[in-house]
């Protein structure tokens, strides 16, 4: 079911406005009339965070961008990421992360044969990230789609007896898991990471997730990146990551994005899941440069 309800979210003066048209079941909006070049008043940025609080995904569509505006628009959410797959970010733009089948210019994107699990970016940083841009440079003519999952919807549609049962448990986050789901699925690529595991330890962190901004709970599943869940043997860890990641990702709770070039898609990882679809990488190219809008607090439970 798609909404086609559009709503002005008005600034302090009524006078500067975004428009907010939903476009997902239970979230996702597309946004028309946010400058991501130059100047952008704090009324706009305002509204453009409380979109971003209310919808989780927002979709800025039609735009001409090169990674440094990208990085510019990027910036005004916060301090950003580099990415621990140093090799993948582009030598002038080190917060740019590189996604897809392209190299050029002293970059590689990360290329994983569009083998992706459902997960949250950075998880497995004790402060992860808040949210991140995806801005589409070359698109695939088929294939390559970003799936969103309200992991925050499919919260509140769990049973009172479910929701007392894992609220409050610990999931263990970790680059070495990870490293280990790749491989398995990518038997070719071998990477040496072992700067980045002690870079990164395993982290714990909420199954259940507060939103550092809203309060607002969600489902904090990677699962490829986590080990295990605290306090539960190894089968019952798995079945129960199993049961949520399927609970989380029925179609009522997901948004498919099909890209265009110049489509700008900014998420927020404290409330939704992505992964992305396969896309043909022996006839097509696909590039996308992503940003990571650093965490400002652990992702604690209240
Ligand atoms: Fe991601």
């Amino acid at each position: 079911m798609n909404q086609v309800t559009a709503v002005k979210l008005t600034g302090g003066d009524g006078d500067e406005a975004i428009a907010v048209r939903q476009i997902g079941p239970t979230f996702g909006a597309e946004i028309t009339g946010m400058p991501i070049h130059g100047d952008v008043s704090p009324e706009l940025l305002t509204q453009f965070i409380a979109a971003l609080h209310r919808y989780r995904v927002l979709i800025v569509p039609g735009l001409d961008l090169d990674p440094g505006d990208l990085v510019a628009f990027s910036r005004r959410f916060g301090p950003l990421e580099i990415h621990a797959r140093f090799q993948n970010t582009l030598p002038k733009h080190r917060e740019v992360f590189c996604v897809g089948n392209v190299e050029r210019d002293g970059m590689t994107a990360s290329f994983s044969r569009g083998v992706e699990q459902w997960h949250a970016d950075s998880s497995y940083r004790a402060k992860p990230s808040d949210a991140s841009l995806f801005y589409a440079e070359i698109v695939p003519d088929e294939g390559g789609d970003t799936m969103f999952a309200d992991a925050t919807a499919a919260w509140r549609a769990l049973d009172p007896e479910t929701r007392r049962r894992i609220d409050g448990l610990q999931a263990v986050h970790s680059l070495e898991t990870l490293r280990l789901w790749g491989e398995r699925h990518n038997p070719d690529r071998k990477s040496d990471v072992s700067a980045q595991n002690a870079e990164f330890p395993p982290i714990r962190q909420p199954l259940v997730r507060a939103h550092p901004a809203t309060g607002a709970k969600s489902l904090y599943l990677c699962p490829a990146v986590i080990s295990h869940i605290e306090d539960l043997g190894p089968n019952e860890s798995a079945d129960l990551i199993e049961t949520l990641i399927m609970h989380t990702t029925q179609a009522r709770f997901v948004y498919n994005h099909r890209w265009r070039k110049g489509d700008l898609v900014m998420w927020d990882n404290s409330a939704v899941l992505h992964t992305a679809t396969l896309f043909d990488h022996t006839r097509y190219q696909r590039l996308m440069y992503r940003t990571t809008i650093a965490g400002n607090a652990p992702a604690l439970a209240d």
